[in-house]
């Protein structure tokens, strides 16, 4: 089957917050950029019983608000404004998505992708009205918003019910991780120069770090998130996406299929983490009043306005049992009111395997690559150096960095939204930066054998200041084993 470009898009969900912050002012960030094919309608679709004007208001209202001041011209708007059209549905009303269905036959002149940006439960019934108006056949796409299920039970569910109206190939599942300029850089560093990969594996990595830390607390999101907790919120998806990125084997190709195949691997070779384990493997926090930037924060009850043991915290020791990674810890942690907000990978190497500086006392640190993702970019390589002087009583040593700020190297180009780029490649049919079925169920399947141990072992959140790097425990975690956290 040939794949075109789009010519409509149908967002479910669209005067949802996801599509206020993200979604419209991405369409907009693409518009500006005439990247847009021009033939591309834009259709918004809920609940709430609005026309089309009072939708195009609603967009015009969003970009003001989320798009930088400096990006916003009147003439861009207008240009998208021009595409959009609103048909208000209901899955409970038969009558209304029958409306829908013939506003979509109207208007659609070619592919169509749909974008579910709603809660997961509605994406099967959604799916299948489409089918049963013969919307779901061969040039239409879906894209699904994250989380798919609660658990792998759960997933299974939502994709055999997704894919019982579209194939497996026109399911596009997001990450909007995978949609970040810094998280395709880090495929670039690796596969794009040929210094990193000999040195990358067991004989030369001592261990790996990789951190999603955040300063927000649930931010109005209490009821979705006291359900998830940090680890089906976090660590399901990003973290192990980010994961699977920096440990995989090389793929052949920049495309959809090899590079799902080498991920999914990754998945599959990490060590299960159970009720034996969970103790010595894992820890669980969640965050009590404290201070951020020197301002005061409530906890996690407070927030919530009730009790809870649904952790915002998780930090584990990940083992990827293949030949590249025998023995290397991965350490991953994702936390919420951290004391500062940073997404980073961090490799250290293996020590010289002998120090000829040694007699003077000179210590050769291991060296260090660190990739930050966010809030800025950056690579930074962490390198010994000699420490200038006579060294009349021996040779001395200082670590150094090599340390590329990306945005300052790229300062006249944009920054990307995520999802400019996750509804380019959607529209175009480009499912690379897509999380495929398998991916989602091998990583539902590793976290709930963790979230079964921490059940059955009695594992409860501990408790850590807000501002803080988390519970002291997940310092022991890494401390027994000679590392230590890097920040
Ligand atoms: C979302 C989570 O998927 O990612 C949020 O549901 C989290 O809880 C967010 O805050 C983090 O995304 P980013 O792009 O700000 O790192």
């Amino acid at each position: 089957m040939t794949t075109s470009s789009a010519s409509l898009l149908t967002i479910f969900g669209a005067t949802g917050d996801l599509a206020q912050r993200m979604l419209l002012p991405s369409l907009y960030g693409l518009e500006s950029d005439g990247l847009l094919s021009p033939s591309l309608k834009l259709l918004g679709t809920a609940r709430s019983g609005l026309d089309d004007a009072a939708f195009r208001d609603f967009v015009a209202q969003s970009i003001a608000k989320f798009v930088p001041a400096e990006l916003q011209r009147e003439t861009t708007l207008q240009a998208l404004l021009a595409r959009v059209r609103y048909q208000p549905a209901s899955l409970d009303d038969a009558d209304s998505m029958r409306i829908l269905a013939e506003r979509i036959r109207s208007l659609r002149d070619g592919d169509v992708l749909y974008h579910m940006s709603t809660a997961p439960k509605f994406y099967e019934k959604a799916c299948a009205a489409l089918a049963e108006h013969g919307l779901a056949g061969p040039g239409t796409r879906v894209m699904l918003e994250k989380p798919i299920g609660h658990d792998l039970q759960g997933a299974l569910e939502i994709n055999d019910g997704v894919t019982r109206s579209f194939d497996e190939d026109r399911v596009y599942r997001v990450d909007h991780y995978l949609g970040k300029e810094g998280v395709q850089n880090l495929l670039a560093l690796r596969f794009g120069n040929v210094l990193f990969e000999p040195l990358w594996n067991a004989r030369h990595i001592q261990q790996v770090q990789i951190t999603a830390a955040e300063t927000v607390g649930v931010e109005g999101r209490g009821d979705y998130y006291d359900d998830s907790g940090a680890m089906r919120d976090m660590v399901q998806n990003h973290l192990l996406q980010l994961l699977c990125l920096t440990a995989m084997e090389p793929p052949s190709q920049f495309e959809p299929t090899a590079v799902r195949n080498e991920k999914i691997k990754v998945l599959r070779s990490l060590r299960p983490i159970g009720r034996n384990e969970v103790a010595s493997e894992t820890v669980a926090g969640q965050y009590v009043s404290g201070a951020i930037g020197g301002q005061a924060v409530p906890g996690y009850l407070e927030e919530l306005g009730r009790g809870s043991r649904t952790e915002t915290y998780v930090a584990m020791r990940a083992h990827i049992d293949n030949w590249r990674w025998s023995g290397v810890p991965f350490y991953l942690r994702t936390g919420k009111r951290m004391p500062r907000r940073c997404t980073e990978i961090y490799l250290q190497f293996r020590a010289v395997p002998h120090s000829i500086f040694a007699r003077g006392g000179a210590a050769a640190e291991p060296n260090a690559l660190i990739i930050r993702l966010q809030p800025e970019e950056r690579i930074e390589l962490q390198l010994m150096h000699k420490t200038p002087g006579l060294d009349r009583s021996g040779l001395r040593l200082s670590q150094v960095s090599l340390d590329l700020d990306l945005d300052e190297e790229f300062k006249h180009e944009r920054r990307r939204l995520a999802y400019e780029r996750l509804y380019l490649d959607a529209l175009e049919g480009n499912g690379t930066l897509f999380v495929r079925r398998d991916e989602t169920e091998a990583a539902w399947q590793w976290v709930d054998a963790i979230r079964d141990g921490w059940d059955r072992a009695g594992v409860m959140p501990k408790s850590y200041a807000a501002g803080t790097w988390g519970p002291n425990a997940a310092i022991a975690m890494t401390e027994r084993h000679g590392h230590s956290w890097r920040e």
